[in-house]
């Protein structure tokens, strides 16, 4: 445990995760991370989220170092419960505490955490609330990622808590932003893996925001930035309609033949000068895979059959990727199979949610030859063409 301070009466009193590894027990989150809770002391005491409800002890023990003996409001900027999953602990340890949030956050909590209706202050979007010398604001931002998200605004001091929005998935003792670059590079894994379907909403909160003048960005995971411009110019890129000149192959290859494929076409495109990812779906991790599409413009998917179908490892990728709604503008499509099994279409049916146009399927018997070589080649000057 330990209290950091942002600026006088205002701290930070979560607690750091640094052994976790998985989130929602599916994202894998090699830096651990953060579950940041914020504490303003004014004529109210307000505490700005909570943390998940394994680590409360540390919570609390944070608000002891500090003396807090009184907490007039909760507030709850997403109802996710690695962030309000304390707060009915809160509750019971501060009973004169109101919960401050919007009425879509407050159905949630009802039903996620049982909270009672009358501990709760509805607010609406862009509403104003004194809590003595300063002001809060609170601003609907949803989908980052949940419907009901939104930030607070302490006016005075222009410090955004923003919920998930603009977090990062690293567990640091420092309470600012150390290494930008790899901040960054924690906060995109992050929008890639919960944010990216959402970019249209996001592209609209961060219009939101446009006209305030933050001077810390203080999330719910990761470091407080103290530079708010890198993470905000960061966002608006990845939410940009542009895509890079990247081509990304996730593959999977069970006796060597696929990957013969893979690396000619790799070996050809990189030739070409066009950027090209493989990725070995059973041996890497697929972070590499999720933070690649937030620009590619092509992906090919490559795998064998087995059991009749594409291999289960190509098939989670697939569902994944429709899943991230990426911008992705191209896809194809290869593999290698030994008696037959379900084709393309299986994978082209799962990819319904993605404006894609189809590239050439090339899937051949057995190791390629000569011949399954041009029809490779033919597949990345279609690639060449639209790139
Ligand atoms: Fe960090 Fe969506 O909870």
């Amino acid at each position: 445990m330990a209290v950091r301070e942002i600026i006088e009466g205002i701290y930070e009193v979560g607690a750091i995760h640094w052994d976790r590894t998985v989130f929602d027990e599916l994202v894998h989150i090699p830096d651990g991370t953060s579950y940041n809770s914020y504490l303003i002391k004014d004529e109210k005491t307000v505490l700005i989220d909570t943390v998940d409800p394994e680590k409360k002890d540390v919570l609390f023990e944070n608000l002891e170092i500090l003396g807090i003996d009184r907490i007039d409001y909760i507030i709850s900027n997403h109802a996710e419960q690695d962030h309000s999953g304390s707060i009915p602990f809160v509750l019971e340890k501060y009973p004169e505490a109101k919960v401050i949030t919007n009425p879509k956050c407050k159905d949630f909590l009802i039903d996620l955490l049982h909270i009672p209706e009358d501990k709760f202050i509805e607010v609406s979007d862009g509403e104003e609330f004194k809590i003595g010398k300063k002001t809060l604001k609170f601003i609907y931002t949803p989908w980052v990622h949940w419907p009901e998200t939104m930030t607070t605004y302490l006016i005075e001091d222009k410090i955004l808590f923003s919920g998930d929005f603009f977090g990062s998935h690293r567990a640091a003792s420092h309470l600012f932003v150390k290494d930008e670059y790899k901040v960054i590079e924690d906060a995109k894994r992050y929008y890639a893996e919960i944010m990216m379907p959402f970019r249209t909403q996001i592209q609209n909160n961060l219009k939101k925001l446009e006209n305030l003048e933050i001077r810390y960005i203080a999330p719910t995971h990761g470091p407080v930035y103290n530079n708010p411009e890198i993470i905000i110019n960061a966002y608006k890129e990845w939410v940009s309609p542009k895509c890079s000149n990247k081509v990304l192959i996730p593959y999977v290859s069970m006796h060597g033949s696929t990957k013969v494929m893979v690396d000619y076409v790799v070996d050809r495109l990189t030739e070409a000068g066009i950027e090209v990812i493989p990725i070995n779906l059973t041996k890497m991790d697929i972070g590499v895979l999720t933070m690649n599409l937030i620009d590619a413009t092509t992906i090919v998917f490559a795998s064998p059959y087995v059991l009749a179908g594409y291999h289960p490892a190509i098939v989670y990728a697939v569902y994944l990727v429709n899943a991230l709604r990426p911008k992705t503008r191209f896809i194809g499509i290869m593999g290698s199979y030994g008696w037959g099994g379900k084709g393309p279409d299986q994978l082209k049916s799962m990819l319904y949610a993605l404006n894609v146009e189809y590239l050439k399927t090339v899937m051949i018997k057995g190791l390629p030859r000569e011949d399954d070589f041009r029809l490779l080649d033919e597949l990345v000057e279609e690639i060449k063409k639209r790139h």
